[in-house]
């Protein structure tokens, strides 16, 4: 019973906001690493509520002047290991193994991303 009255708000609520299945559609790739909610569990990577606009706090990153805004983050997501080796001489990889080869792709999950505060 509390299932079916779950799932029906679920359906209820992606119905009266469409934008709200939308915009989780456009992380939906990154959902098995990340959560997006605030204070959320870090899984393999980390929460990332509040991450736009904010300097990265990956070991690797930091002290390196990466500010996570759209042109980095646009780099960033199409080759996480290219952007990471470039930014420390090639000393370091990424650990994220994803490639977000669409620029459309990108901009949305990174559209999302923005109204995390
Ligand atoms: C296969 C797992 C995986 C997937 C899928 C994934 N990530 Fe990640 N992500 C990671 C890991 C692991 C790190 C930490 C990278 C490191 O330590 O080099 C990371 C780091 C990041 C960071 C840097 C965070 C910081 O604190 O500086 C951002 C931004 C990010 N991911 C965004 C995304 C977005 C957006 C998506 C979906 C398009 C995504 N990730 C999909 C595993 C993943």
């Amino acid at each position: 019973m509390m299932k079916i009255v779950a799932l029906t708000l679920v359906v209820a609520t992606s119905l009266l906001f469409p934008w709200t299945a939308g915009a989780q559609d456009a992380v939906k790739k990154c959902l098995a690493c990340h959560t997006f909610d605030k204070g959320g569990a870090k899984k393999i990577g980390p929460n990332l509520f509040g991450i736009f606009g904010q300097a990265s706090t990956l070991p690797e990153l930091v002290g390196k002047g990466v500010v996570w805004d759209e042109p980095t983050l646009m780099a960033y997501l199409e080759n996480p290991s290219a952007f990471i080796a470039a930014k420390t001489g090639g000393a370091a990889k990424s650990k994220m193994a994803l490639l977000v080869k669409d620029p459309a792709e990108r901009k949305a999950a990174i559209d999302y991303l923005k109204t995390l505060k």
